[in-house]
């Protein structure tokens, strides 16, 4: 990210501490996560200190500090998703790709999340592949997509 792209986005704020959650938000929105020069430039502009920028950004869950892999893997893990088999979905996804929950492969090709809940219940398990949702997933059916993408 270029100083001009971190200007872009600081140009929306007034440069105030109430802006900080906004302003993670747009950098995460358009870079898929928080790197160290964007907590860096963002204190900058703040003039709030590294450490109270992540100890507020590490307190919401929806921000991440590593760069995303290439697929990105959400396993909904929300009340009908788990008593449907969520759990044996995530755990046949982290045996299958050898990375736990929140973590991204090594060749960086696959990432690995759970999530609440979708917004699809019914459909319940689901897991969503990048943006496509697959309903009422069944670890036979995730390992296949998965070897389809290795
Ligand atoms: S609990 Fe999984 S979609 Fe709602």
């Amino acid at each position: 990210m270029t100083d001009n792209e971190y200007g872009r986005i600081f140009s929306a704020f007034k440069g105030e501490e109430g802006d900080l959650i906004a302003i993670l938000l747009r950098i995460q929105e358009k870079f898929g996560y928080i790197s160290e020069d964007a907590v860096k430039h963002t204190a900058q502009f703040l003039r709030l200190s590294e450490n109270q920028i992540y100890g507020v950004a590490t307190f919401y869950s929806k921000f991440r500090f590593t760069e995303p892999g290439t697929t990105s893997i959400k396993v909904c893990m929300g009340t009908a998703c788990h008593v449907h088999g969520g759990k044996l979905l995530s755990d046949a996804v982290g045996w299958k790709l050898g990375v736990s929950i929140g973590q991204v492969t090594e060749d960086r090709r696959f990432d690995f999340q759970r999530v609440n809940c979708l917004g699809c219940c019914a459909l319940a398990p689901v897991v969503k592949i990048n943006d496509r949702v697959h309903a009422r997933m069944m670890v036979t059916g995730l390992e296949e997509i998965l070897s389809r993408r290795e």
